[in-house]
């Protein structure tokens, strides 16, 4: 079983990720759940982590809190996305489940200095915040790190918060940027990946035809955070994003992508957050991520509808 952290600002879509490695058991150890601010402050992303834990009865995995606010932005989130608590669509009582009293970054550099080497995968749905400042306390910790699988950037299908800017990366591009050059084997989910996943009327009618608790609460999720896309572009459901990278580490076939050079830009105030990807390799800089681009869309909706039977 892969051990890994899971680092996210939940969000229905983070959610719809978080249930996914928690149907996942067979293949995926989950160590714990830290928190960053990111589509709603810290205070919400906590909570709605542990609302998705208890939803699931899976209190036993341990959620960290991390940082409020980027390294030195000041903290953008996405409300207009994802409603005013984050996990708009369903209400569910408030969680009873306990935070750790250990911070976020203590939690990741403590378990990665105690592993095995090579032997903790990061997967990263939010802004970078946590493990940046992880990396920057800890620099022995980057080398230990098996796979970093974030969920971030774009480049052919540009930004999602400013025309060059994907949400995650824009909230925190100097945290972006310490990732990116930390010399850990990365692999990128860019929304030129994620805009191929809609939440279709046919593929959400499958997850509710599942039926239980769970799928229902999903589905009224994401029929809240799908409104923003079918009210602003016409588009049959919205994308999701998060779920791709619990995805990629149990069927890495479904994607596919180049190793190639990613660059953050972290000082223009017209394309801050901007993933510079050397996709055709014009430069001389050294690959540092796996860059994906395409998705088998039906292969990866037929993975989360089997999973979710699960929970
Ligand atoms: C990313 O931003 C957030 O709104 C989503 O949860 C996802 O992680 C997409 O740009
Ligand atoms: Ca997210």
């Amino acid at each position: 079983r892969r051990k890994i952290i899971i680092d996210t600002d939940p969000g229905q879509d983070d959610a719809a990720a978080l249930m996914l490695a928690f149907a996942s058991g067979e293949e995926l150890d989950i160590l714990g759940i830290t928190t960053v601010a990111g589509n709603v402050p810290l205070r919400l992303t906590s909570r709605n982590a542990r609302i998705v834990c208890e939803l699931c009865v899976r209190t036993d995995i341990p959620v960290y809190e991390g940082a409020d606010r980027p390294i030195e932005r000041p903290l953008v989130t996405a409300e207009h996305v994802h409603g005013k608590t984050g996990l708009d669509g369903a209400v569910l009582d408030e969680p009873t489940m306990q935070v750790m009293p250990q911070h976020a970054v203590d939690f990741i550099v403590e378990t990665l200095r105690r592993e095995p080497e090579g032997s903790v995968t990061l997967c990263t749905l939010g802004p970078l915040t946590n493990l940046a400042m992880a990396i920057r306390k800890a620099p022995d910790i980057a080398p230990r790190i098996r796979e970093l699988v974030l969920m971030g950037g774009g480049f052919f299908e540009g930004g999602n918060i400013t025309p060059a800017a994907e949400f995650n990366i824009y909230v925190d591009p100097q945290a972006a940027d310490i990732v990116f050059r930390a010399g850990i084997p990365l692999v990128m989910m860019p929304l030129d990946v994620t805009h191929q996943l809609m939440t279709t009327k046919a593929r959400v009618a499958r997850l509710a035809a599942l039926g239980t608790r769970p799928a229902k609460v999903m589905v009224d999720w994401l029929e809240f955070f799908e409104r923003f896309d079918e009210e602003k572009y016409g588009s049959d459901g919205g994308p999701l994003h998060d779920p791709t990278v619990i995805a990629y580490l149990l069927r890495p076939e479904l994607f596919s992508g180049r190793h190639c050079n990613v660059e953050i830009e972290t000082t223009s105030e017209l394309t801050v957050g901007m993933t510079v990807v050397d996709w055709w390799r014009v430069s001389n800089r050294t690959p540092n991520a796996r860059v994906m681009r395409h998705v088998d869309a039906d292969g990866f909706f037929d993975l989360l509808i089997e999973r979710f039977a699960r929970l």
